[in-house]
């Protein structure tokens, strides 16, 4: 692992922008792993900048997000759906056919899932995966577990979790308790992998480098992919 260490969440967030607008110039037609949370914010609100400014261009690019809520349709306020069309999606020239989501509506999950999967592998797998991390050391909504789940499936959120992720909703009680999320699986096959943390989340980030690898804590198990880069301050 490449271990980068930001003085602040400004610079994290530029460091970040331009591993990918490096990983987009060198292939114009990456397969981008996108993530949501707070964390990376500010990495679209950079990102956008190079698009506008003709650094980049997302013409070629095919995206596959992590995660979505179950029960949420894409049009819902707080989906990871309209949390991408408001910070990347809407401001740069990606073609929306090239955009893929886990369906949070999806009337037969696994056919779901299991198409979700093909569509990646289709694209000839991710070539660059943006990842966050949870306290609990969950990547995308692998919440902690017995043993590392193999590719995209339907998961109920930690408790931990929700009571996170709830201050995007108006009240507790409407965040919803399940998730499809990509798989640990998923996430290891991706040919590279970018993750990012902001100060908050230093006890995390530094179990996942230097903790046991475990099931117990996702995360860790990125300390057996052979090209991940983190990117942290605090
Ligand atoms: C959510 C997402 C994760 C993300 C995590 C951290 O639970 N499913 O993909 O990494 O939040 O979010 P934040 O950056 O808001 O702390």
């Amino acid at each position: 692992m490449e271990i980068i260490r930001a003085p602040n969440y400004e610079d994290l967030s530029k460091k970040a922008a331009i591993i990918i607008a490096s990983q987009l110039i060198q292939k114009p037609q990456s397969v981008l792993g996108l993530a949501t949370g707070g964390t990376p914010e500010g990495l679209y609100m950079e990102i956008v900048k190079l698009a506008e400014n003709g650094t980049i261009s997302f013409a070629q690019v095919q995206s596959f997000n992590l995660d979505e809520y179950y029960g949420l349709a894409a049009s819902h306020p707080q989906s990871y759906h309209s949390y991408m069309q408001k910070h990347l999606f809407s401001k740069v020239d990606i073609k929306q056919e090239n955009i893929h989501f886990p369906d949070g509506m999806a009337s037969d999950m696994q056919m779901f899932c299991n198409c979700y999967e093909q569509a990646m592998g289709n694209a000839g797998g991710i070539d660059l995966q943006i990842l966050g991390i949870g306290h609990n050391g969950h990547i995308g909504f692998n919440e902690p577990a017995n043993c590392f789940s193999a590719s995209t499936h339907l998961v109920s959120l930690a408790e931990s979790t929700i009571a996170a992720n709830s201050r995007y909703f108006d009240s507790s009680a409407d965040m919803p308790r399940k998730a499809i999320t990509m798989g640990i699986g998923t996430i290891m096959r991706a040919k590279r992998i970018l993750l990012i943390a902001s100060a908050s989340k230093r006890a995390a980030v530094e179990r996942m480098l230097y903790g046991p690898v475990t099931p117990k804590f996702p995360a860790s198990i990125l300390q057996y992919h052979t090209n991940v880069q983190v990117i942290y301050y605090g």
